[in-house]
């Protein structure tokens, strides 16, 4: 399974990639206008700190915008996938940019039927946003089983990336489904890491190494 960072702030991604645990970067406007930076100079500076798959949002809801922005945004860097709504639109420049050969990740994706037709129009990646249907008392996880049913049945090429990721339960599920990448905040990544046993364990161990070094 491979780990992206979901987030544009450019601190919290040096530091997973200290830990050698980041595989890509995915943003999103609402991110981006967190970090408090301006859009294209904070996706030039992620391409250079992760050799990966670097989402980037268009911002257009026209097809035409679309292709537009998401073009530029292929200029930037070889490593940009293109980010784009799930709407009539957005697929439509979906399947244009797939025969440009521009990669793409169809996001704000919410049910299985909208992630097969993303993959009908040849999305390199699809987001389901498990967290935000877990707000709604839909169960997230549910949706990325069906979408890994369906593009298994019918040996699609799209990846799934598992998106809007909460807490370490939503990577342990989306893991043992088989998804193909969970995009997650640094917060989540570190949570994993953590077991409280580790902890008293590794206390343990160094009291009782300093009780051989006395005397
Ligand atoms: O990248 C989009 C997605 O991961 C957003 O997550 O927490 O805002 O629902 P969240």
């Amino acid at each position: 399974m491979k780990f992206f960072l979901d987030t544009a702030v450019v601190d919290e991604i040096r530091e997973g990639v200290s830990y050698g645990l980041v595989d890509g970067v995915t943003t999103n406007p609402s991110l981006i206008a967190k970090s408090g930076r301006p859009f294209r100079e904070v996706i030039e500076e992620i391409c250079q700190i992760v050799d990966g798959p670097i989402s980037a949002e268009v911002v257009s809801t026209d097809c035409e915008g679309m292709l537009r922005e998401g073009r530029e945004l292929a200029q930037v860097h070889k490593n940009i996938v293109v980010k784009v709504p799930l709407i009539a639109e957005g697929l439509k420049a979906t399947r244009i940019f797939s025969e440009e050969g521009i990669h793409t990740n169809v996001t704000l994706c919410f049910s299985a039927t909208q992630a097969l037709l993303a993959a009908k129009a040849g999305a390199t990646y699809i987001s389901p946003f498990v967290g935000r249907l877990d707000d709604i008392s839909h169960n997230g996880l549910e949706l990325v089983q069906h979408i890994l049913d369906i593009y298994d049945v019918y040996e699609f090429d799209t990846e799934v990336i598992v998106a809007s990721i909460r807490n370490p339960l939503h990577v342990l599920d989306a893991a043992r489904m088989g998804a193909h990448i969970g995009t997650m905040p640094l917060g989540v990544m570190k949570q994993l890491m953590k077991h409280p046993l580790t902890d008293i364990g590794l206390a343990n161990f160094l009291k009782d190494w300093e009780a051989t070094q006395k005397g």
